[in-house]
């Protein structure tokens, strides 16, 4: 099968397996090169196929020689159907963490259920032991309620008034204009319910009453607050609610923690990159690109493996954790820098479409989502077709 972009509605319909190789084996060359650390000794990832949770799965793997459980939701190649790419990260994570010596696990599921929870603590109790550090990097659409039965949708909407801006149409490099509505209450809570701080809590609940925390045991999360020009879709909309409720958790669960563990439960405000639900988020690619512009030129621009490790190494294992008033780690000092601010929307709001597809932090934003797919490696033959059954015997172990 010859695999090129497929988009539909700005998202990506299939990826190329070699490309999502070379994904994942550009990080691990990162993480190689950049300092190792003292860290957790055994790591459980909740979503790390993909975005920060992968990039947290690679940095601890290869920087602080850790072990790695990972649950995540990807679908297998089938027919004409690729594969997602978090699937073939998966595979070739695995096929290259087998140089580091360490045990790295992959659960394929629903990480909402309990039924995966009690799978993933039998095995810990059989096969790895009890964890020290458990990421919970999930984002996710919809989530079932096991009691009701019941489907329930996550949404990317205001609260109170609609707003209007701007996207980018990936196919086309150009901008288009979305609207988004105000959420009903529903909605609302219903966000809150997919991502929100239950489940996470949930799955340190389970573990917790397994015996399966060591002494010292560490929780993080990932939160976005954001400047000014995404606050009215983000922070302030159906997400930020979510959001809050997530931190909410974190510092109820840091009670118990510190208590009975020695523990903590931590929530690290992360910059903005360019991952799969950012293109759905109006204004998000546009801040993110011009973000990146600004912070390309002024030196202080990070990869997503680069941010990840500097928030275990600095800030979750060593001695520069900066907080913020109500206990978040501001990993995203940088991005929240008002100079860095003002000259983001002053870029936002100065350039027109023609000028804003000549910066090189639009290209880097674009390609980088290209990258997420397996997409735009120079030295991958696009033209060449893909030989599946070569692959099939390939599966998450
Ligand atoms: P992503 O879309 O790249 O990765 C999501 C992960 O969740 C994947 O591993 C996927 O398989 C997994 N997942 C989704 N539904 C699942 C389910 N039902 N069961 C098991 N696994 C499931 O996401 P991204 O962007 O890395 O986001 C991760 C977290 O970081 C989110 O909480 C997000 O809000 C937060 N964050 C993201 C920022 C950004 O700019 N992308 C900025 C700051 C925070």
């Amino acid at each position: 099968m010859i695999i090129k972009p497929k988009i539909r509605g700005n998202f990506f319909t299939n990826a190329h397996p070699y490309g999502c190789e070379a994904f994942v084996k550009n990080q691990i060359e990162e993480a190689k090169q950049l300092t190792s650390f003292d860290g957790p000794k055994n790591v459980l990832v909740i979503g790390g196929s993909s975005g920060y949770g992968l990039s947290s799965r690679i940095a601890l793997a290869f920087a602080a020689g850790a072990n790695t459980v990972n649950v995540s939701f990807e679908s297998p190649p089938k027919g004409k159907r690729t594969g997602s790419a978090g699937w073939w990260n998966n595979i070739f994570f695995q096929r290259h963490a087998k140089a580091t010596g360490n045990v790295h696990k992959d659960f394929i599921g629903d990480a909402f259920l309990r039924s995966i929870k009690v799978d993933v603590a039998d095995y810990l109790k059989t096969k790895l032991g009890k964890i020290d550090l458990l990421v919970y990097s999930l984002a996710a659409p919809s989530r079932t309620n096991e009691t009701t039965g019941e489907r329930v949708q996550s949404s990317l909407k205001t609260v109170g008034e609609p707003v209007e801006g701007h996207t980018v149409d990936l196919a086309n490099r150009r901008l288009t204009s979305v609207r988004v509505e105000p959420a009903t209450k529903q909605e609302i809570e219903d966000t809150v319910y997919v991502m929100g701080g239950d489940d996470w809590h949930q799955w340190v609940e389970v573990l917790r009453k397994s015996d399966l925390l060591a002494e010292g045991f560490k929780t993080i999360a990932y939160t976005y607050i954001g400047g000014e020009t995404t606050r009215p879709i983000y922070r302030d909309g159906s997400i930020g609610r979510a959001k809050v409720h997530l931190e909410q958790t974190a510092r109820a669960m840091q009670d118990t923690l510190s208590r009975t563990l020695g523990g903590e439960a931590l929530v690290s405000s992360s910059k903005a990159v360019a991952t799969k639900a950012s293109v759905f988020i109006p204004q998000m690619p546009v801040y993110g690109a011009c973000l990146y512009d600004v912070m390309i030129r002024r030196g202080t621009h990070e990869t997503i493996l680069e941010h990840k490790h500097r928030l275990f190494y600095d800030m979750v294992y060593g001695d520069k954790r900066i907080k913020d008033e109500v206990g978040r780690i501001r990993l995203d000092h940088r991005e929240m820098e008002p100079d860095v601010q003002d000259e983001t929307l002053r870029l936002m709001r100065g350039a027109d479409e023609k000028g804003l597809f000549t910066l090189p932090g639009m290209n880097a934003f674009i390609d980088e989502l290209y990258a997420l797919n397996g997409f735009g490696f120079e030295h991958i033959d696009y033209d060449k077709p893909v030989d599946f059954d070569a692959l099939a015997s390939m599966k998450p172990e």
